[in-house]
C-alpha cells in the first residue's frame, strides 16, 4: 500500500519525494516473502530507496496504481516475480567497464601478482557478482597478456560467481552480441573471441581459465586463498551493515597481501584498518591485517557457521553449473562434429567433380589421339601413294586407365 491517499505509484515515482516510505511495512514484508519463496533471495538486506524505485516502475508497467494490487499480482504470477527479481538484481555490465580502472588494475595489481608468482603457482581470483561474465573475462584477458609478456609458467584460476543463475548461464556459454566489439580492442577481439553468426564466442584457451558458479554473497561461504577479489557495483545495492559483513568475508577470502577491487561508488568503510588503499579513485585495496580480531572488536560480527543444508544447497548449485558447463561443451562438440561431417561431404563432392573432369579429359585425349592417327594416316598416304601405313605413329600412346 502506498501511504498517503493523494499519491498513486506513478505520481510518487515522478515526484521528488523519497520513495521508500511510500510502501507500508506490510507491503515490504509481502514483497520480501514472495521473492524469498520464489528464488530464495532475501531482499530485506537491499537498500529500500533503490528497491522502491524499481518496484514502483513495475507497478506502472503492470498498469496498476496501488502497490497493494501489485502485491496481489506478485503472489499470483510467477512471471511477475521473475521480472521483479531481474529488475532488482540489476544485471548491467560490460567488457572493460571503466576502461581507465582496468588500466590501473593491469599495471598495479595484475603485473604485481604475475611478477611475484612462484614457478607453477596458481594465482586464484574470485569475481563475485560477475553478472553475465564480462568483468571476469576482461580480467582473464589481462592476466593472459601479463603472463605472456613475462613468459610466466604460472597458472591463473578465476572463479566467477553471481546469485543470478540465468546470468551465470550466459557467462558459462560465453557468447556475446556483436556490439561488444566497441568495448574491445581489435587485437583482443581477434585473439580471445571467434566470430559466430550473431556475435562472438569466447575462445577455449581463455574460457579454460574461468569457472562460473551460482553464489549468494549474503549466505554462502566465501572462496579462500585468493590473491584478488573483484566485486564491483554490487555492494552499492546493499544496506551498510550487510556491506561490512561481506567486506569482512572478502578479507577472509584473501590470502596475505591480497587485493580487493570495488566499484567506483563503493569503499572499505569501517574495515579501513584491514585494507590499505592502493588506488583511491578506482577503489583498489590491499589486505594488511588478518580480519579475525575485527570480528571481535570493530564489527562485532561472529564468524558464520554453515549448516549442512546450506552446504548441500551450495554443492547442488555448484553441481548444476558444472552440468550446465558440460552440456555447453557437449553442444560445442556436437556442432564441431556437424561441421566436420559437412566438410567431409564437401570434400567427397569435390572429389567426385574432379573425377568427372578427369573422365572428360580422358575422352578428349582419346578423341585427339584418334584424330592424330587419322591425320598421320592421311599424311602417309599423301607422301607414299600406293604404300600402306604400318601401324602406330611414333610418340602417340594409348590413354591409361582411369584412376578413382
Ligand atoms: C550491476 S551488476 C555488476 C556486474 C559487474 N560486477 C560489473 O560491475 O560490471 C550487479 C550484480 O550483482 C549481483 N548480485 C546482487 N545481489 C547479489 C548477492 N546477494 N550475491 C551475489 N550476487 C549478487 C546481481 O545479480 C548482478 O549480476
Amino acid at each position: 500500500m502506498i501511504q498517503g491517499p493523494e499519491h498513486t505509484a506513478q505520481e510518487a515515482l515522478a515526484s521528488e519525494v523519497p520513495l521508500a516510505p511510500l510502501l507500508s511495512p506490510a507491503s515490504w514484508q509481502a514483497i520480501f516473502d514472495c521473492l524469498l519463496n520464489e528464488r530464495g533471495i532475501d531482499f530485506s538486506s537491499y537498500k529500500r530507496a533503490t528497491m522502491s524505485r524499481r518496484i514502483l516502475r513495475r507497478v506502472g508497467i503492470a498498469g496498476l496504481e496501488q502497490v497493494d494490487d501489485y502485491v496481489c499480482l506478485l503472489r499470483a504470477s510467477a512471471r511477475e516475480r521473475h521480472a521483479l527479481v531481474r529488475d532488482l538484481l540489476v544485471r548491467v555490465t560490460q567488457f572493460f567497464r571503466d576502461a581507465e580502472a582496468f588500466d590501473v588494475l593491469e599495471h598495479e595489481v595484475i603485473a604485481d601478482l604475475v611478477r611475484s608468482a612462484c614457478e607453477r603457482q596458481t594465482i586464484r581470483v574470485w569475481v563475485p557478482a560477475c553478472s553475465t561474465g564480462e568483468e571476469a573475462y576482461s580480467i582473464a584477458m589481462l592476466f593472459q597478456e601479463a603472463l605472456d609478456r613475462v613468459q610466466s609458467p604460472a597458472q591463473v584460476r578465476i572463479v566467477a560467481t553471481d546469485i543470478d543463475r540465468q546470468a551465470i548461464e550466459v557467462a558459462v556459454q560465453g557468447v556475446y552480441p556483436e556490439r561488444i566489439a566497441e568495448a574491445l580492442t581489435p587485437q583482443r577481439l581477434q585473439r580471445f573471441f571467434c566470430k559466430e553468426r550473431n556475435g562472438y564466442r569466447v575462445e577455449r584457451h581463455l574460457r579454460k581459465m574461468l569457472h562460473f558458479a551460482p553464489h549468494n554473497l549474503l549466505d554462502d561461504p566465501p572462496f579462500t586463498h585468493v590473491s584478488l577479489v573483484s566485486c564491483r557495483n554490487c555492494l552499492i545495492y546493499l544496506e551498510t551493515v550487510v556491506q561490512q559483513r561481506i567486506l569482512a568475508c572478502f578479507a577472509n577470502a584473501l590470502g596475505r597481501q591480497g587485493y580487493l577491487w570495488l566499484g567506483p561508488s563503493e569503499s572499505c568503510g569501517s574495515l579501513s584498518s584491514v585494507f590499505r588503499t592502493v588506488h583511491a579513485k578506482w577503489q583498489i585495496y590491499r589486505k594488511v591485517r588478518a580480519v579475525k580480531s575485527l570480528f571481535d572488536t570493530e564489527c562485532n560480527i561472529t564468524q558464520r557457521v554453515y549448516s549442512p543444508e546450506q552446504e548441500l544447497a551450495y554443492t547442488k548449485g555448484y553441481l548444476r553449473t558444472t552440468i550446465a558447463e558440460l552440456e555447453s561443451t557437449r553442444k560445442q562438440l556436437q556442432s564441431s562434429n556437424e561441421a566436420l561431417v559437412a566438410a567431409r561431404e564437401e570434400l567427397q563432392l569435390t572429389k567426385e567433380e574432379l573425377q568427372s573432369v578427369y573422365e572428360e579429359l580422358h575422352m578428349v585425349t582419346v578423341e585427339s589421339q584418334k584424330k592424330i592417327r587419322a591425320f598421320s594416316q592421311l599424311n602417309h598416304d599423301i607422301d607414299n601413294p600406293g604404300c600402306p601405313h604400318e601401324g602406330k605413329h611414333e610418340g602417340i600412346t594409348e590413354p591409361g586407365p582411369i584412376e578413382g
